[in-house]
């Protein structure tokens, strides 16, 4: 029995030796050691020993057991190491190799000349007001006095969702949940992305966006408006710059007006921007119509107010000459990195 105790040691220690991994080790420890290992078989077979030989026995087994514990014990710090070291090794990291470029972005020149044109507005002490795109029909054109047989009301002008849906096709209904939700004085602007059933070309696009302005409070004139809007083009412009007010007629307001800017290339002479006319048109504007003051609860009476619509595109296409529309929503890194 001895001699199979010494056996069992040496097969152990020469298995754990040759032992690559952990699944090994432990493969060998369920051999030798388990519940079922030859170990323990042989310790089975010590209750047909001799009282004599039985502590004897008894002790070398514990010795071997001890033994291949240790063994085994060893052979797994040094696997977990090896491991580890493997693992270290994969993980190095070449603190000399040159770092991986980090592409910057920076804003859409939609969004540059929108940043600059609410800095402007809110130097004059406006605050920006935001609406929902899908819109009701009442907001986007009844509540604005545009009356039934308004050709923009008409289905190949306007995308509607149902008859009383609609996508916005100006940012004019802002003015109408504005007014309905705050008492005068009102000083807002509202910029935002409006659509219209517009074939696509180097001057039309189906989706498009505005600026919105409403001021409401009391004495409010035309005066007003053309000091708020020639100071807003001086300073989006040039201080030189001219600013025209043409009659006009929108639903919303009365009396209305198209308002243009003496072009900023030719300071007035003509030149291809401005089409040789020296003028360039940028918004409409007027003062806001009493029916559209009473449908939103406010007396005409006692409070006025002016209103104006401005086209975002066409003033970024303008002011970087830009001269087609398309470029500005295709994501062409090619041109948007050139602003
Ligand atoms: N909503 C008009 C349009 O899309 C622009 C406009 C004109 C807005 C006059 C106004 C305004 O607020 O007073 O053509």
């Amino acid at each position: 029995m001895k001699d199979q105790l010494e056996k069992i040691k040496n097969l152990a220690e020469s298995a754990i030796q040759d032992a690559k991994s952990m699944q090994d080790l432990e493969q060998i420890r369920v051999k030798y050691l388990g519940k079922k290992g030859e170990l323990t078989l042989v310790l089975r077979g010590m209750k047909d020993l001799s009282n004599e030989e039985r502590p004897l026995i008894g002790k070398i087994a514990n010795e071997v057991r001890e033994e291949i514990e240790n063994s085994l014990q060893n052979a797994i710090e040094v696997v977990k190491q090896n491991e580890k070291n493997i693992r270290l090794q994969k993980e190095t990291i070449d603190v000399t190799m040159p770092g991986r470029k980090c592409k910057l972005g920076h804003k859409h020149p939609l969004t540059k000349v929108l940043d600059e044109i609410k800095d402007i507005f809110i130097g004059m002490g406006f605050k920006i007001a935001e609406g929902p795109e899908v819109e009701t029909v009442y907001h986007n054109f009844d509540a604005l006095n545009a009356p039934k047989n308004h050709p923009s009301r008409d289905m190949s002008d306007t995308f509607y969702i149902t008859e009383d849906i609609l996508l916005r096709t100006q940012t004019s209904p802002v003015q109408i949940r504005t007014m309905k939700k705050q008492t005068p004085p009102i000083k807002i602007i509202s910029p935002g992305r409006c659509f219209r059933f517009d074939e696509l070309d180097a001057t039309h696009s189906p989706m498009f966006h505005q600026v919105e302005g409403l001021v409401i409070d009391r004495g409010i004139t035309m005066a007003d408006l053309k000091g708020t809007l020639d100071l807003f083009a001086k300073q989006l412009f040039g201080s030189e710059t001219k600013t025209k007010f043409r009659p006009h007629h929108f639903p919303f307001t009365e009396p209305s007006a198209e308002v243009d800017v003496t072009c900023f290339k030719c300071e007035g002479e003509g030149c291809k921007v401005c089409k040789g006319s020296g003028w360039i048109e940028i918004l409409g504007a007027g003062m806001v119509h009493p029916n559209v003051l009473k449908e939103c609860g406010i007396d005409p009476e006692e409070y006025s107010g002016f209103a104006f619509g401005m086209g975002l595109d066409r003033v970024t296409m303008l002011k970087y000459g830009i001269e087609d529309i398309r470029l500005l929503f295709e994501n062409d890194m090619r041109f948007i990195e050139q602003f």
